[in-house]
């Protein structure tokens, strides 16, 4: 049996989807289960004045309308729970005050989900209105520092930024910007909440089952030992499931009030409001080079917004720090506070538009230098973190871009803009760097091997849509000797052993190695049962003699001596063999997610705990070149190909791994040509509310897609040498797009998306 890592493995669950068997949050059907809508602000600043829910009580089917008045008092989190709550100083229905439109001001429960819309859209409400401010630029009075940003600086310099502008041969200096987006993930939030007793079970679309059962517990103030969160099956998160939300805590508490079970589901309209999103971000970025192209000061400034009820900092200058060689640098974050939800974690936050900007920027270099493109990378590249002085776990970015200028015909690009045509079309070629932290937290697993072949592996990590579920079977598969079909892995269950949240792309790279020691921990065992046994044809030979290999236990030297794993638990009269390991690694300074009680002897686990990380640098790179087409009479960009070159450490299914890639750029094609979230200025309401309205790519937009790998292990990060690669797809592809508009028709635009009425 080859090794099964890394090969195009298809999806263990990829059945149980296309048949509609994989149950997502909203399909569980507790007994007598009432359903439950959250009725919304129609403003967004003031106070609820009066609320008449008379006619919805009396509507038919109607349970119970909750209300500020009568809802249950939820408690504070403290804050060093599991989890993060998406709005800390808004717990709903606790107050009549309205900070955004679209906060939850009642939840109407009755016994069918129409039952209770139809009920919902007879609460009549009075506001006492403020005037709401939804706009940056006229708050830009109240721009303030923010402190931090998940334990990371926001205030960057190095060297004097002055100087190096000052001495520098070329300057540019521009200003970009990016609208407020919307994850929209196909699956709506959703929750089910059913008391037993004083035990609570809640079926959620989350990216984290520990950190919502820890913020549903201390909401309610129960033990997290009294609560059980399961989130079998995602349809795509993009960072709206990773904080928790409002209706998370309304399901179990509407529950608990009529005595039943009850489901909520966010409507799509809902999901434009109450769940976050981008923030918009105003960059200005100023670049100093010397005449050959040696940069000299890299400025990057940051202007977001935030609410009322929580801070959540769009860090899209944290990638600069590191991305080039540079001796002078000042990045920085500010913020405005506006009468919007909050913003939240979307879709690789911070780089992704961060290196729209730099990128972009770097391109308008180029242009200024009269430099390739490519060239201008490669003569500021960094072959350290400058800013920490740790050298990079691994880095093979020039191969990144020496492949990816192959894959896209670089050569036959044109540099002067306007210049290259295809019959009607202006075509135009654009790269850019791609960058995305290597995120690790502490994890933990368990393996078990049972009498009758199966095993069973378990983490209550979750599957966003990635592919969790099938590369922690390989990982699995591999460690044991055991074929896929014999192998379950179970996650999004908050009773598994404990693992971090699903964001941040940390899950492979967290998850995998705790997996893949508690099942060489099971071999192990197993081994050892064997050689210490005189029955057995592997008795007397030692641990490091013996492979595995289709469920066999296999001595190298003699590979007739053999015996299953079956036999051996047979003759020994054993029901499973088990192992269980947490992981306390962590490649970031936040809190763990490792459950420090079930530290197991694990001789896997111990070793890659030993590897010094201290003194590295843990980041993924790549490379992205698109090639558009412009028809110039409208105005109309299509992305034509878009090529990339990633370095991710080891690749642990090309599969689903390319999945990742291309699903990043598609997201980075709607940033660059047509995703945006529009405010009215005159009531401060979300206008776009649907997907017909807020525009994401669809087939007839995709172009072709030529992903490759590095595929390298790196030797730092883990034993299995992978780093995620859930959002690196993301970043500088957005660039690389709006550099081939600019490469194709001479226009630059800076402010996103590069809409037609921006090109005609
Ligand atoms: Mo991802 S936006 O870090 O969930």
């Amino acid at each position: 049996m080859s090794e099964l890592t890394g090969q195009p493995v298809n999806r263990t669950d990829g059945r149980l989807k296309v048949t509609g068997a994989a149950t997502y949050a909203a399909e569980f059907k507790p007994q007598n289960m009432a359903h439950a809508v959250t009725v919304q602000s129609t403003v967004s600043r003031g106070h609820v004045s009066k609320i008449d829910t008379k006619a919805a009580e009396k509507a038919p089917g109607v349970i119970l309308v909750i209300t500020s008045k009568n809802a249950l008092m939820l408690h504070q989190p403290d804050g060093n729970g599991d989890g993060r709550l998406g709005e800390k100083d808004l717990l709903p229905l606790q107050s009549d005050r309205i900070h955004y439109d679209g906060q939850h001001i009642a939840v109407v429960v009755a016994e069918t989900f129409e039952q209770a819309e139809y009920a919902a859209s007879l609460i009549k409400v009075d506001y006492d209105l403020s005037r709401p401010e939804i706009d940056i630029e006229r708050s830009i009075a109240h721009l303030y520092e923010p402190k931090q940003s998940m334990g990371r600086e926001l205030q960057i310099h190095r060297g004097d930024i002055n100087k190096g502008l000052a001495e520098a041969g070329v300057k540019i200096s521009e200003t970009y910007s990016t609208p407020v987006y919307h994850h929209n993930p196909m699956e709506p939030h959703a929750t089910i909440a059913e008391w037993n007793g004083d035990e609570l079970t809640v079926y959620d679309a989350t990216q984290g089952v520990m950190g919502t059962r820890g913020n549903i517990a201390q909401l309610l103030g129960i033990s997290p030992e009294k609560v059980k969160v399961i989130s079998l099956f995602l349809g795509g998160g993009f960072g709206c499931k990773g904080f928790m939300w409002g209706h998370t805590v309304l399901a179990p508490m509407a529950a608990k009030m009529i005595g039943r079970p009850v489901k909520i589901v966010l409507s799509r309209q809902q999901m434009f409001t109450c769940n976050g999103h981008r923030s918009r971000t105003i960059q200005k970025i100023a670049l100093g080079a010397t005449k050959d192209g040696k940069l000299t000061a890299v400025q990057h400034n940051t202007i977001g917004e935030t609410s009322f009820v929580d801070e959540f900092v769009e860090t899209a200058g944290i990638a600069t720090q590191l991305l080039y060689s540079t001796p002078n640098l000042e990045v920085t974050h500010k913020l405005v506070r506006l009468n919007k939800g909050t913003p939240t974690p979307t879709r690789a936050p911070g780089e992704a538009p961060g290196t729209y900007a730099l990128e972009a920027a770097m391109d308008e270099l180029a242009y200024k230098l009269n430099i390739d493109p490519v060239q201008l990378r490669l003569i500021n590249y960094a072959e350290v973190n400058e800013q920490n002085h740790k050298p990079w776990s691994s880095k093979n970015l020039r191969e990144c871009y020496q492949r990816g200028a192959e894959l896209i015909g670089w050569n036959d690009r044109r540099a002067e803009p306007g210049t290259q045509r295809q019959g009607k079309y202006l075509v135009g070629y654009g790269m850019a760097t791609c960058t995305y932290p290597a995120n690790r937290s502490p994890a933990s697993a368990r393996v078990k091997m049972m009498a009758d072949g199966r095993v069973l592996a378990y983490s209550a990590t979750q599957d966003i849509g990635t592919g969790t579920y099938t590369i922690m079977t390989q990982t699995v598969a591999d460690a044991l000797g055991i074929p896929l079909s014999k192998i379950t892995f179970r996650l999004g269950d908050s009773t598994l052993p404990k693992a971090p949240n699903s964001g941040g792309s940390q899950s492979a790279a967290s998850v995998g190695p705790a997996v893949r020691a508690a099942a060489l921990g099971v071999r192990s065992k197993a081994i050892k049962l064997a050689t210490s046994d005189k029955i057995s044809p592997l008795y007397g030979y030692s641990e490091e003699d013996i492979y595995v290999d289709n469920g066999l236990l296999i001595v190298k030297p003699d590979p007739v001596r053999a015996e299953s794993y079956l036999h051996l638990m047979k003759r020994h009269k054993l029901d499973f063999i088990e192992d269980e390991v947490t992981t306390q690694v962590s490649t970031r300074e936040t809190k763990g997610g490792g459950d420090d009680k079930k530290k197991a002897e694990n001789e896997a686990s111990k070793a890659d705990e030993a590897i010094d990380r201290k003194q590295y640098h843990f980041q993924s790179f790549g490379a992205v070149f698109v090639r558009v087409l412009v028809d110039p009479a409208i105005g109309k960009a299509h992305v034509d190909k878009c090529a990339a070159v990633i370095d991710a450490g080891r690749i642990m299914n090309m599969k689903t791994a390319k999945n990742q890639i291309m699903g990043g750029m598609i997201f980075a094609l709607g940033m660059a040509l047509m995703e945006e979230t529009a405010y009215d200025p005159n009531n401060a309401r979300v206008v776009t509310r649907d997907l017909a309205q807020y525009l994401v790519p669809v087939n007839a937009d995709m172009p072709q897609f030529e992903v490759q790998f590095i595929d390298k292990p790196d030797p730092y990060i883990s034993p299995i040498g992978a780093r995620g690669i859930g959002e690196i797809g993301i970043t500088g592809t957005t660039a690389a797009i709006v550099n081939a508009i600019y490469n194709a028709t001479g226009r630059r635009v800076r402010d996103l998306p590069v809409t037609p009425d921006k090109l005609i």
